[in-house]
């Protein structure tokens, strides 16, 4: 049996990535823009393989998956093992170093990590490109999470998608005063998957093509934006690309709607708090969700934070800031070398993976 353990943080679009060009290769029909974030937000994965193993199998956060949910699991796998030539059959064990109830969805940083262990434990070689594409066939988005700091994921033309994966556009140094302040909402399961409602809204929604027609331009102002470190122009644009991609959501038949009443508010108080401040210092963005990421920089944090806190709805706040990437652990290994899943859980007090 050989085995690796990674550890991966999500990212958060600034450009959402919404519709696929291929559904099998995870192809986007636009570019998009993310931050990766820092630890606060891990997921930890160890995946084994060995020619012992009569089967996959899946444990994520302490559960072992049932066949619905270890199929996306396998599908991911069967990239991997496409990449290394072998049928050998794999354990991977996952857990989350944060509380379920962060209302974050983990898949970007559980396929992620599940690329960056399987480039490790089958010696693929990968290099940042071909770990991106690997990891974009479990989950879309998670292409962009194999990479730390502000991160593009380029559209590509190709219809192999060998040229539709990230690349960093500056490191978690270049702005490190930027902070995420999520406010959780609602941390239950979204009602349309973001597979189906970017399908939807592709079939559906006449507002799509004019979205498609001015992104390429909003990736290039945003980027500049964030190489001038200009939040002021950041922030507008952020604002107003999640508002676009809303509006398409809304425009999509039948609708799709992922803000809710508390959301609402909470772009209000936002654009108060920017009027107050006579400038933009708090940028929201919203994904396939109700919960709010406001973007913002670290002395806005508290004040955000208070205002926020007079928002009724809102279940709690975390900040993250830009982070590293993934990162390779030589102990803390969730599966023991004979092959059995060792004890494991969160233990929120320890703000940490607690393995036995
Ligand atoms: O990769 P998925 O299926 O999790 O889709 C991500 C879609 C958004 O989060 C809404 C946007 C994005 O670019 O992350």
């Amino acid at each position: 049996m050989r085995l690796a353990t990674v550890e991966a943080t999500p990212n958060i679009a600034v450009v959402k990535y919404w519709g696929k060009r291929d559904e099998e290769l995870m192809l986007p029909n636009n570019g998009s823009l993310s931050f990766t974030m820092d630890e606060t937000l891990k997921t930890r994965t160890t995946l084994a393989f060995s020619p012992e193993f009569k089967e996959d199998e899946a444990w994520i956060n302490g559960e072992k998956l049932d066949e619905k949910a270890l199929k996306k699991v396998i599908k991911a796998l069967d990239a991997v093992r496409e990449a290394a030539g072998t049928s050998e059959k794999a354990k991977l064990v996952s857990i989350n170093g944060f509380p379920t109830a962060a209302g974050m969805a983990s898949s970007a940083s559980g396929m992620a990590a599940l690329a960056c262990a399987a480039n490790e434990v089958l010696g693929l070689g990968l290099d940042s490109k071909g770990l991106s594409i690997l990891a974009r066939r479990g989950s879309g988005s998670a292409c962009r999470s194999v990479l730390g700091g502000f991160v593009e994921w380029r559209r590509g033309e190709k219809e192999d998608g060998s040229d539709s994966y990230a690349i960093q556009v500056t490191d978690e140094n270049h702005w490190p005063e930027i902070r995420n302040v999520i406010a959780v909402v609602d941390h239950g399961e979204k009602k349309v998957s973001s597979r189906a409602g970017m399908k939807q809204t592709i079939e559906t929604s006449p507002l799509y093509s004019a979205r498609q027609q001015y992104l390429p331009k909003v990736i290039e102002d945003v980027k500049a934006a964030v190489l001038a470190k200009d939040f002021n122009k950041f922030g507008e644009l952020v604002m107003r690309e999640s508002n676009d991609l809303h509006s398409v959501m809304l425009d999509t038949w039948p609708p799709i709607l992922y803000l809710n009443d508390v959301s609402k508010e909470i772009i209000y108080a936002v654009h108060e708090y920017n009027e107050n401040a006579g400038k933009i210092v708090a940028a929201y963005t919203f994904d396939a969700g109700p919960n709010a990421h406001v973007y913002t920089t670290e002395d806005q944090v508290k004040g955000i934070k208070e205002m926020l806190s007079k928002i009724k709805g809102i279940q709690k706040t975390v900040v993250c800031k830009v982070g590293a990437g993934p990162k390779k652990l030589s102990d803390g290994h969730l599966i023991a070398e004979d092959g059995s899943v060792k004890k494991h859980h969160y233990d929120a007090e320890k703000n940490g993976i607690v393995v036995e």
